[in-house]
């Protein structure tokens, strides 16, 4: 389906028309929520209360959802939002603190919950199945995490579902299309939450459901070709890695040559990274790359550090002045391109900062705009990483580069711990890549987040021949995770383990021992540094 088709518009900076908009009042979940209704194939955006109705006027939405939050109406610097919200004609679902103000400004009443806060799983008691709660069970479990609920409900309103301490933990009024939950169908835990969220946006608010992100590619082109104008011409840095890759793609189908990427080898690359980077973009779509060999300077500045946050603090600097001289030798460019993303943009209410939002930036090229003096061009900001990567199979591209694991900017130097050598390096380099190589060619990667070796700086004793070793330590990370948040360490099959121990100790020179690391996150990170 084409941007024509689907009756949408809008630039590369705005968003879509039509679906829901979600409002946040500092909701540690509300980007779930635009995810799953965005699942639905309906167009979801998120933003924050002061400008809800600036929003609305723009986006045109079919329907609202208005999210939980930390704070409690009665505060008297609750987040604001207009109640003219309510005015609109489009149904409104709210959630927990949603539920609350959207009581308080109908004519309800809300009261602290009469036992203090009430947090976690209870049983939902269905009153009415009909409608917003037809398929959901009769005795499933929500989740609830609330210090205030309505006690009394606004006129028009009537129960469809409660719980052992909540009376109106389900209330709807129909005719207005009005709906409040005062648990979270968001969250996992509430057993029942998808459908509830598919029979609002779907049954009640008849949402179209005409987003397809693999569909939506001639509008981003499009976009980026009405930025740019006629003659423009855009600069990327491309790293190789998803976003990056997925926004030049766009970018060059929108301008042809008149995209110029730049990728900076920093010497902290993965074997055959700058290879499959040259041969895919350069060789085979013909786009006008140039490779920076940046690795003598990158790798200059980190002798004798071994500190892990100096060593990235010297990566960024040392990445933003390459960068920076390279993009200014492309006179004619006015243009910087980027794979930034929508978490990346989504303007959020600060989670316990009151209704003060906060803006994230573009932190993939940290700094890189201002100094540079040139307008952005980010076909990818209103997308979630799911989405970047429908696109980049709907565009061509290699599942090796649109389903890879993530690789973190500063390279290998952050699992090369102690001081950064190009021999260290290159020791975890080749163990790296036997890594990938098993785990990948029995098909296990697709049960993991991430599948790495660490090289650390602790000697032991070995025996290699005949002659004894005195050589370091390669470590073994595999993790199983959503969102690199929290993560499980993964046990892969034994033969794998012995194979790949065998490999490391025989085939790189530089490791006398291998060892797993079975530590999750929390407390450990992903990363050892
Ligand atoms: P940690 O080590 O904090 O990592 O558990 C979480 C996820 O983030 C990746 N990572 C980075 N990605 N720049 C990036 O683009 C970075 O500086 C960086 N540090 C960590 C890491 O690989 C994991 O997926």
């Amino acid at each position: 389906m084409t941007a024509s088709q689907t009756g949408r518009t809008g630039g590369a900076d705005q968003g879509p028309s039509g679906g829901v908009l979600i409002v946040d009042f500092g909701a540690q979940y509300c980007q779930l929520i635009a995810r799953r209704v965005r699942e639905l194939g309906v167009y979801s955006r998120i933003t924050v209360p002061e400008r809800a109705m600036f929003t609305f006027a723009a986006m045109r939405p079919q329907a609202v959802i208005l999210s939980g939050g930390p704070r409690s109406v009665y505060e008297h610097d609750a987040p604001k939002l207009d109640r003219a919200i309510l005015e609109q004609g489009v149904p409104v679902l709210g959630i927990c603190y949603g539920l609350q103000w959207m009581a308080q400004n109908l004519g309800g009443e809300v009261t602290p919950a009469q036992s203090g806060a009430e947090y976690g799983r209870t049983e939902l008691q269905v009153v009415d199945g009909r409608g917003f709660l037809q398929g959901v069970r009769d005795g499933g479990i929500v989740w609830m995490s609330h210090g205030d609920k309505v006690s009394k409900l606004p006129q028009g309103f009537e129960v469809l579902g409660k719980s052992e301490p909540c009376p109106f933990a389900v209330v709807a009024d129909m005719k207005r299309k009005f709906i409040g939950l005062q648990f979270h169908p968001e969250v996992a835990h509430t057993v029942d939450g998808q459908q509830m969220l598919n029979n609002f946006v779907l049954s009640v608010a008849k949402c179209s459901t005409d987003w397809d992100p693999g569909h939506i590619v001639d509008r981003k082109v499009q976009a980026v070709r009405e930025l740019v104008g006629e003659t423009g011409e855009v600069v990327l840095g491309l790293s190789g890695g998803v976003d990056s890759s997925v926004a030049a793609a766009i970018v060059h189908k929108a301008i042809g040559s008149r995209l110029h990427c730049v990728f900076v080898d920093n010497g902290l690359l993965r074997q055959g990274e700058r290879d499959g980077v040259e041969e895919l973009f350069g060789r085979d779509w013909h786009m006008d790359l140039k490779v920076v060999d940046a690795s003598d300077r990158f790798l200059g500045e980190l002798q004798g550090v071994t500190d892990p946050e100096q060593k990235r603090k010297i990566i960024g600097k040392v990445f933003v002045d390459v960068f920076k001289h390279e993009a200014k030798s492309y006179r004619n460019a006015k243009f910087l391109g980027q794979g930034t993303l929508y978490p990346d943009v989504i303007e959020s209410v600060a989670a316990h900062g009151g209704a003060t939002s906060t803006i994230k930036s573009h932190h993939n090229v940290g700094g890189l705009p201002k100094d540079l003096d040139m307008q952005l061009v980010e076909p990818l900001r209103d997308l979630f990483k799911d989405e970047v990567r429908a696109i980049g199979r709907q565009m061509g591209l290699p599942s090796s580069l649109v389903d890879r694991q993530p690789f973190p900017g500063p390279g290998l130097a952050v699992r090369c711990l102690g001081e950064i050598t190009r021999d260290r390096l290159r020791a975890l380099r080749e163990a790296d890549a036997i890594v990938r190589f098993e785990v990948e060619s029995k098909g296990l990667h697709k049960n993991l987040w991430q599948y790495f070796a660490v090289h650390l700086p602790v000697k032991s004793v070995g025996v290699k021949g005949d002659a004894r070793v005195y050589e370091e330590v390669c470590v073994l990370r595999m993790v199983s995770s959503v969102d690199a948040m929290t993560a499980d360490w993964e046990l892969l099959p034994v033969d794998v383990l012995r194979r790949l121990s065998t490999r490391i100790l025989n085939e790189v020179k530089g490791f006398s021992r291998v060892c797993l690391d079975i530590s999750s996150k929390p407390p450990a990170t992903i990363e050892w540094e």
